[in-house]
C-alpha cells in the first residue's frame, strides 16, 4: 500500500509549532475582547451557491479556486473559501443583519491556489466584520483595529495600501469608459487579462503583469468617475487616518479579489514576507447582505491571514509556558497518591505534568530539567508511607537545588502550600 499522506496544500501543525499559534491567537483574541468584538461561528460546509452569489461568479475564487462537491443529497456544497458571505447568510438567517453587530470569527478556509510560501490550499483566517455601520469612522475603526493587532504582535514593515470602489453607480459609469478602452487597448494586454475583459473587468486593473501595468497607465481612471460623495468618503477617510497617525499609500489599482467590495477597500501588506505579502485585506460592502436577500445593511471588515501572521510574529512567541511543578513518582501506593496530589494541583493555576512512565528517578529527574520545571514533588513508597512529599525546588538563578520535605498526615492541605507560595516561589 501506498504510503498516505495529507494532500498537497495542507499542513499538520504538531505540537511544537501550535505554541506559537497558541500564543498569537491569545494576543488575537484578547484584543478583539478589549474592542469589545463577538464572536461568531459559522459552519465550514455551505451551499455552494452561497460563494457564487456572494463572491461573485466571474472571481478567481469562485470560478477556479472553490472547493466544491455533490454530497450524497446531491446538494452541491462548497468548503467555505472566506468568511464574509458565510457571516452575511448567518445574519440574515438569523433575523439580525439589520442589528449593529462588531464580529470575529477564525478558523480554516480553503482555496485550491497554488502552493508556496505563505499560500495554502487549507489556510486560516482571523475576520472581523462591523456589520450595519455606515459611517466613516468605522472604516476608520476597522482599519486601525487591523493596524494595532499586526503592530500588538510586534510586526515590522507594514504597509497600508487603500483605494476606493466608489458604489455600484459610479463603477457602472467608469465600466462603461473601461470596456470601451479595453476593446481597443486589448492586444496591449497579457493574455489572462484579455480573458477578463468579458468576465471580470475591474481584476485587470488589479494585474501584477508589468507590460498591462503599463498600458493601464492610460486607461480611464475609476477615481474620476466618483460621485461628489463618494470623494468626500474618501478624502475623510484619509483625513481620519491622519489624525491617528496610521500611515497609508494611495493605490488606485487595489481592487480585490471578491466582487462585493464599495467604497473603502484596504491591504496590509509586510516587507517581510516574500511575494505572498498581503497579510490583511478588507473593505466596505455596502450592497451584500441586500443582494443576499437581506435589508439594506451597510457593512465592513477586514480578514489576517494566519499563516503569515505566523511567519511574521517574532521568535519570542514559540516559547512554551514552563512546567510549574512535575510529579516524580514510583512505588504503587506512591503513584496513586501521586495522581491524587496531581489532580489536586490541577485546581489552582498550575501547570502540573505527572510523570506516568513508571522509570527510574533520575529518568524522571532529568525529564522534569528538560522541560524547565520550576519545582519538582518526589514521592517514592517510602515518602508515602511516612506521610510526606519530598518538594525540590529548582532556583535556576544560582543554580542550586533547594529541598524540602512536607508532612500532610491524612490531610494533604494545598490551600495552605499555595497560599503560601511554597510550591513554586523561591524558583520564580
Ligand atoms: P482575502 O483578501 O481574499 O479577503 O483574504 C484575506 C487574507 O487571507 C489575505 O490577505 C491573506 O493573508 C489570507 N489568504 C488568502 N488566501 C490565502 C491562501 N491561499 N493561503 C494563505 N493565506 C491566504 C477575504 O477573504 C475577505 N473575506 C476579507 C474581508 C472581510 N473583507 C471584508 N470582510
Amino acid at each position: 500500500m501506498n504510503n498516505l499522506k495529507n494532500l498537497r496544500g495542507t499542513i499538520d501543525l504538531l505540537p511544537d509549532q501550535l505554541i506559537k499559534w497558541q500564543n498569537v491567537e491569545k494576543i488575537l483574541l484578547e484584543q478583539l475582547a478589549r474592542a469589545s468584538i463577538k464572536e461568531i461561528r459559522t459552519p465550514i460546509l455551505e451551499m455552494t451557491e452561497l460563494f457564487i452569489r456572494g463572491i461573485g461568479e466571474g472571481t478567481d475564487v469562485v470560478s477556479k479556486e472553490m472547493y466544491t462537491f455533490l454530497d450524497r443529497g446531491e446538494r452541491s456544497c462548497t468548503l467555505r473559501p472566506e468568511g464574509t458571505a458565510s457571516v452575511a447568510r448567518a445574519l440574515i438567517q438569523n433575523g439580525l443583519s439589520s442589528n449593529l453587530q462588531k464580529l470575529w470569527y477564525m478558523g480554516p478556509m480553503f482555496r485550491y491556489e497554488r502552493p508556496q510560501a505563505g499560500r495554502q490550499r487549507q489556510f486560516h483566517q482571523l475576520g472581523v466584520e462591523f456589520i450595519g455601520y455606515d459611517s466613516v469612522r468605522s472604516d476608520v475603526e476597522i482599519i486601525a483595529l487591523a493596524w494595532d493587532i499586526l503592530g500588538k504582535l510586534g510586526i515590522k514593515e507594514l504597509n497600508l495600501e487603500i483605494n476606493t470602489l466608489g458604489d455600484l453607480n459610479d463603477r457602472l459609469n467608469f465600466q462603461k469608459s473601461f470596456l470601451e478602452w479595453l476593446e481597443i487597448n486589448k492586444n496591449s494586454l497579457d493574455l489572462d487579462s484579455q480573458n477578463r475583459i468579458t468576465k471580470n473587468p475591474l481584476r485587470i486593473l488589479d494585474s501584477k503583469n508589468i507590460q498591462t501595468q503599463k498600458a493601464l497607465e492610460n486607461a480611464p481612471r475609476l477615481f474620476n468617475f466618483l460621485s461628489e460623495e463618494s470623494h468626500k468618503r474618501y478624502s475623510d477617510l484619509k483625513k481620519n487616518l491622519e489624525v491617528l497617525k496610521i500611515p497609508y499609500v494611495e493605490n488606485f489599482n487595489l481592487v480585490r479579489g471578491l466582487d462585493y467590495y464599495t467604497h473603502t477597500a484596504f491591504e496590509i501588506t509586510s516587507g517581510a514576507l516574500g511575494s505572498q505579502a498581503t497579510v490583511c485585506g478588507g473593505g466596505r460592502y455596502d450592497d451584500l447582505i441586500k443582494q443576499m436577500g437581506g435589508p439594506n445593511t451597510p457593512a465592513i471588515g477586514f480578514a489576517i491571514g494566519l499563516e503569515r501572521l505566523i511567519l511574521l510574529a517574532g521568535k519570542e512567541l514559540e516559547i512554551p509556558r514552563n512546567t510549574d511543578i512535575y510529579i516524580i513518582n514510583q512505588g504503587l501506593i506512591a503513584e496513586s497518591l501521586a495522581m491524587d496530589l496531581s489532580r489536586k494541583l490541577r485546581n489552582y493555576d498550575l501547570l502540573v505534568e505527572l510523570d506516568l512512565s513508571g522509570a527510574s528517578f533520575s529518568k524522571q529527574f532529568k525529564k522534569a530539567n528538560k522541560l524547565k520545571s520550576k519545582s519538582v514533588i518526589v514521592i517514592g513508597d517510602d515518602e508515602a508511607v511516612n506521610g510526606e512529599f519530598i518538594i525540590r525546588l529548582f532556583d535556576r538563578s544560582v543554580n542550586e537545588n533547594e529541598e524540602e520535605v512536607i508532612s500532610f498526615g491524612n490531610d494533604i492541605n494545598l490551600e495552605k502550600w499555595i497560599n503560601n507560595n511554597l510550591l513554586i516561589k523561591r524558583c520564580s
